[in-house]
Parts: structure tokens; C-alpha cells; sequence
């Protein structure tokens, strides 16, 4: 009986200072041999890691919603389904699957940027390079909006709960974690011209110092408010964001992942977030930030994906 309980070790990773994500569509029927290159992926991460043990290295690999039953026929994991849709959507949600996403965190882009070349390598002809992007720590880890971003992500031993499938989940799959990825795009002058009070509001956080609003003073759209949603017994619904700001002079925004041991806590929330609910609210910070992907995957366990070795 294989143990299912290790996890890809970049999923719970703590804040770093440079990421690199790749998206790789897959060319090639033969897929064998990709699940021969998958169950390697973590050993070749492990080598670097240890020669450059200064950098932090860590990273994960996971798996399109769509491309699952092509790789893994034979077993699926119980919840994963494809980038949620929502009729009622104030802003486009686009949805761009890939087959596989690659999440590499280091603190040295120099680091990031070998690992990557190697990833390449690894899959080489099998795979086809659909997006690349650069996610670097801005200040004392803030977004782009200047707000700091991670405040409310799980601690400790509870990001392993939020973010990991448990045994009592899907037997099969405990130790992955469904993941979620979109970059979102700021419109920075747009948002530059708001006053910092009204910034403030559509966070629901004060901008310097990082204080969250009291309750009766955060405005129903605020952002915080719309992601923070409860189950039927009034418990938090959480995800592990490992989001990083990305960007040149002439495109800049947040390259937003979550992590969760099911993918309902994301949907929920960004339908909370995107659809006007019946009071009119929606979360404004969307007005200033625009998604232009959207995609859904599973990162797998260690033991899952070294079973085809
Ligand atoms: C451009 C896009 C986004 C930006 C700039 C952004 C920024 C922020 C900031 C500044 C905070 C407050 C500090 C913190 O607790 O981290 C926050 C909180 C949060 N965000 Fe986002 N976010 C974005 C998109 C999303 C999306 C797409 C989701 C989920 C679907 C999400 C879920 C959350 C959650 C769950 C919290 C914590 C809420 C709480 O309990 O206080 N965010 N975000």
C-alpha cells in the first residue's frame, strides 16, 4: 500500500521572492512516456533545490481539468471539474484551459529561470509552451495596488488542511490540491486616480498599515467582503492564495492562484465576487483589474504521479 499523504511541497510553500509559471499544452498521444516525465518532475526539483538550498527553491506540477482523463483514465479526482461560468457575470470570466501548469518559487530569478530551461527539457517535444510569466515580491508583498496581499492566508499546519485533499476526501487523491489560476490585468492609472480612502473602501483594508475595516464599516462591495464566505454552519470557507504581481511598463497585475482541498471554495468565490447579487453588489475592486485567463487543475501527490516511474 503506497502512502498518498506527500504532497508536492510548492503547493504550501511560504512567500518568496521570484516565481516563474509555465503553461504547456500537450502535442503528443503518447502518453506514457509524459507520465514517465510527470512522476520525475519533483525528483529534478529536489537536485536543484539541494544545489541551491540558499534560493528556497520549491514548485509544483498539476494537471488540466480537460487533460486529466487523457493522462489518468483510469482514475479521477472526485471533484475536479472545469473553470467555473456564470450567467449572471458582470465582467467576462474568461476561461483558458492548459493541460499542465508549472509553478516554480525561488528566491532567486536566476534559479527560477534554470529550473524552468530543465522543465523544458524534461517534456521536451511532448508539450508546446502556451504562456509564460514572471511573478516577482513587490515591497513588503503587496499587489501592484500598492495594498498587501496574503494577510488573511491560513498559518502554519492549517494551510496543509485548506489546501490539501484529506484521506476522508478522496482516498485516492489525498495530498493533491485543486488549483486555480487567472491573471488579472490592473488598469494602475484608473486606480492611481482614486483617492486613497476610497481605494481603501474597495478593499476593505487601510492601505499603509494593513488594517482590516470593522465589520459595520466595510462596505458591502469591498473586495474582503466578497471573498470572505461561510459554509451553512457559519465556518470560513478558505483557500491557500499563492498569488505573486507580475509585469512589465506596459501590462502589470496579479498572477492569482489558489489552492484548496476542493474546488467549490474558488467558484464560490469568485461568482460572489463577479455576479451582482440581488442588492446590486458585486466586488468593485473589479472594476480597476481585468482577468484575461482562467483555468482549472489538479496537482497530484508525489506518490500519485511516482507510481508511473
Ligand atoms: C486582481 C485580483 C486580486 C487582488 C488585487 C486581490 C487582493 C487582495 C487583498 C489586497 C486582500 C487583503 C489582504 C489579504 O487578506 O490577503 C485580499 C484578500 C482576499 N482575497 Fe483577493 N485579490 C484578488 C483576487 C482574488 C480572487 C480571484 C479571489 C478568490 C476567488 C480572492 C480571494 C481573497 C480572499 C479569500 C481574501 C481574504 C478575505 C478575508 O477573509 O479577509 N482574491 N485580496
Amino acid at each position: 500500500m503506497i502512502n498518498l499523504h506527500r504532497c508536492q511541497q510548492g503547493i504550501l510553500a511560504e512567500s518568496n521572492l521570484h516565481s516563474l509559471y509555465l503553461m504547456f499544452n500537450l502535442k503528443t498521444e503518447e502518453v506514457d512516456e509524459v507520465k514517465q516525465q510527470l512522476a520525475c518532475f519533483q525528483g529534478m526539483i529536489n537536485e536543484f533545490s539541494e544545489e541551491y538550498s540558499e534560493s528556497e527553491l520549491s514548485a509544483f506540477i498539476a494537471i488540466g481539468a480537460l487533460a486529466w482523463d487523457n493522462l489518468f483514465p483510469n482514475a479521477r479526482p472526485r471533484e475536479l471539474m472545469a473553470f467555473p461560468q456564470f450567467e449572471n457575470a458582470k465582467y467576462p470570466v474568461p476561461d483558458t484551459p492548459a493541460d499542465l501548469f508549472v509553478h516554480i518559487r525561488s528566491d532567486r530569478a536566476d534559479v527560477n529561470h534554470l529550473v524552468g530551461t530543465h522543465v523544458c527539457e524534461l517534456f521536451a517535444d511532448k508539450v508546446m509552451l502556451v504562456e509564460q510569466v514572471k511573478g516577482f515580491r513587490y515591497l513588503d508583498g503587496r499587489d501592484l495596488t500598492g495594498f498587501v496581499d496574503g494577510t488573511e492566508n491560513p498559518h502554519g499546519e492549517h494551510r496543509r488542511a485548506v489546501a490539501l485533499v484529506s484521506r476522508e476526501q478522496d482516498e485516492v487523491f489525498a495530498g493533491g490540491s485543486y488549483i486555480h489560476t487567472q491573471r488579472y490585468r490592473h488598469s494602475m492609472h484608473m486606480w492611481n486616480e482614486l483617492p486613497t480612502k476610497q481605494q481603501e473602501d474597495i478593499v476593505g483594508r487601510t492601505k499603509v498599515e494593513n488594517i482590516e475595516y470593522k465589520s459595520a464599516d466595510k462596505p458591502p462591495c469591498a473586495h474582503i467582503k466578497r471573498a470572505n464566505i461561510k459554509d451553512e454552519q457559519g465556518k470560513s470557507i478558505e483557500i491557500l492564495r499563492q498569488s505573486m504581481p507580475y509585469g512589465t511598463m506596459r501590462h502589470q497585475g496579479l498572477f492569482f492562484i489558489s489552492c484548496a482541498n476542493t474546488p467549490t471554495a474558488f467558484n464560490k468565490m469568485l461568482e460572489r465576487m463577479v455576479c451582482v447579487d440581488e442588492q446590486g453588489h458585486y466586488d468593485q475592486l473589479l472594476d480597476y483589474t481585468q482577468a484575461e485567463t482562467g483555468a482549472a487543475f489538479f496537482a497530484p501527490s508525489i506518490d500519485f504521479l511516482r507510481q508511473y516511474l
